[in-house]
C-alpha cells in the first residue's frame, strides 16, 4: 500500500438541485481495502458510481493515478463493478459465465479489434476458478450453484479482465449471516491474493470493521471520518461516528483543562487535550470500558435498571442521574442493585461538539423497550387482537 490511486477532490452530486454528495475528498491508496460506510442514503453508491463511470460529478475532480478521469466512460476505465444482484448469464454454465469479457475482441495496438487466443482465455479462467475456489464448477450451469458460489463467480467475472480495482455495492446483502461471514474472509483473501484496490460498500458496521484497511464514515452526502478501523472505533471524531460504530454512552462534558473532563459535576482524568479551558464537548464511553465496583469506591453511582444476559457477558442498564448508560460486565449485578463505577483515563474519548451533539447515545429507549417486554401487566396476546383483518 503506498501511491494514492484515486482521488476524488471538493466533489459533490446534485440531482434536481437536491444535492446528495456534498464536497468529499478522498484519496484511495493502490492495493488498498477501502469500505464506504454509512446508513441507507448517505451516498455511498453515488461515490462509487462516480468512481466507476457511470455518473459524473456535478462538480469537483476525479484523478485515476494523476489522470483526470471525470469524462472517461467505465469501459475506458481499469476499474470493475461487482453488483449486489449479480446480473450472471442463466444460460451459461460457470466456466463461460467468466470467460465472456474475455472473448469480446479489443482493439490492439494498430487499432484493430483482436481476440485473445483461447489457451490464454482458459489459463486465465483457470486461474480465476482457483482465486475463487470454484475449481471442478466448470461445467455448472449457474442456476445450480448456491447464492454464494454464484457470488464467487461474479466477482471471478469481475476480476479476470485484471482490473486494477474493483468496486463491490453491498455483494454480501443477499445473503445469510453465516455466509455473510465466510464470504467476508474469502473477499479478504482474494484482495490480497490478487493484490488490486477494493472499494467496498457497506450499512454494517461490523463488516467495515472486519474486512477494511481504511474505513470511510459517511452520513447526509458528507465524509464524517476517514481512518483504519481502530481509529475509527476508539477515536471517533464526532457523535454520528461514535453512535454509528458500536454501542456508545455520549454524555454532555465540560473540558476544565488538558486531560481533565467534567461529567455529572466530577471530575475525570482522561487523554484528551488541545480543547479551549472550560470548553463544551460530548463524552464518548464504551460499554465495555466502565469497571464495576462497589458503590462507596465509585467515580459515579447509579442504580441497575435493566439486565440482559448475552452469553460473554451482561448487558446492564444504569441510571445515573437520569441518564441511562449500557455497561457490558461478566458479573452479574441484578435489577434495582446500586453499583459504583470507575472508568480509566483511555476509556474516556473527548469530541468536539458538532451537528450530531444530542442526537445519540442515551440508552433511555432501549431500556423502556426491555422494561416493557418485563412488564407482566401487558398481555401478549392483547397486541395481536388489535390486528384488523
Ligand atoms: N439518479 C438519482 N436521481 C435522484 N436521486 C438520486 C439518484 N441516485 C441517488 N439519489 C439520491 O441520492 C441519495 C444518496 O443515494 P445513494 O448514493 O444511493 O445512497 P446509499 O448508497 O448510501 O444508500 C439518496 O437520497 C437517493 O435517493
Ligand atoms: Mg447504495
Amino acid at each position: 500500500m503506498s501511491k494514492d490511486l484515486i482521488c476524488l477532490s471538493g466533489c459533490s452530486m446534485a440531482f434536481d438541485d437536491v444535492v446528495v454528495l456534498d464536497n468529499v475528498n478522498l484519496n484511495i491508496k493502490d492495493k488498498e481495502f477501502l469500505t464506504l460506510l454509512g446508513p441507507s442514503g448517505c451516498g455511498k453508491t453515488t461515490t462509487l458510481r462516480i468512481i466507476g463511470g457511470f455518473q459524473t460529478p456535478t462538480s469537483g475532480d476525479i484523478m485515476f493515478d494523476g489522470v483526470r478521469i471525470n469524462d472517461v466512460p467505465p469501459h475506458k476505465r481499469t476499474i470493475n463493478t461487482v453488483f449486489q444482484k449479480y446480473a450472471l448469464f442463466p444460460h451459461l454454465n460457470v466456466y463461460e459465465n467468466i470467460a465472456f469479457g474475455l472473448r469480446i475482441p479489443k482493439p490492439g495496438p494498430d487499432g484493430k479489434k483482436v481476440s485473445l487466443p483461447e489457451e490464454e482465455i482458459d489459463r486465465r479462467v483457470m486461474e480465476m476458478l482457483e482465486v475463487v475456489n470454484l475449481k471442478g464448477f466448470e461445467k455448472r450451469r449457474v442456476s445450480q450453484l448456491s447464492g454464494g458460489q454464484q457470488q464467487r463467480v461474479a466477482i471471478a467475472r469481475a476480476l479476470v479482465n485484471r482490473p486494477k480495482v474493483l468496486l463491490l455495492d453491498e455483494p454480501l446483502g443477499a445473503l445469510d449471516l453465516k455466509l455473510r461471514k465466510d464470504m467476508q474472509n474469502e473477499l479478504k483473501r482474494i484482495q490480497q491474493a490478487m493484490e488490486i484496490t477494493f472499494v467496498y460498500v457497506t450499512h454494517d458496521q461490523e463488516e467495515a470493521l472486519a474486512m477494511s484497511d481504511t474505513v470511510v464514515v459517511m452520513d447526509g452526502g458528507r465524509i464524517q471520518q476517514i481512518g483504519t478501523p481502530e481509529d475509527i472505533y476508539n477515536e471517533p471524531q464526532n457523535a454520528f461516528v461514535a453512535d454509528f460504530i458500536g454501542e456508545s454512552n455520549i454524555i454532555d462534558g465540560i473540558m476544565r483543562s488538558d486531560g481533565v473532563v467534567e461529567i455529572f459535576n466530577r471530575r475525570f482524568a482522561c487523554l484528551d487535550k488541545g480543547f479551549d479551558k472550560d470548553e463544551a464537548v460530548d463524552v464518548v464511553i464504551r460499554p465495555e470500558d466502565v469497571d464495576i465496583v462497589p458503590e462507596d469506591q465509585g467515580q459515579l453511582k447509579g442504580t441497575v435498571t435493566n439486565v440482559t444476559f448475552k452469553g460473554m457477558q451482561y448487558d446492564i442498564i444504569v441510571d445515573f442521574y437520569g441518564f441511562k448508560w449500557l455497561i457490558q460486565t461478566t458479573d452479574l449485578s441484578p435489577v434495582g442493585s446500586r453499583i459504583g463505577i470507575k472508568i480509566d483515563p483511555d476509556g474516556i474519548h473527548v469530541m468536539k461538539k458538532s451537528e450530531y451533539s444530542g442526537m445519540f447515545g442515551d440508552y433511555s429507549s432501549y431500556s423502556e423497550e426491555y422494561e416493557e417486554i418485563g412488564d407482566v401487566s401487558i398481555e401478549p396476546d392483547e397486541e395481536e387482537s388489535g390486528d384488523e383483518e
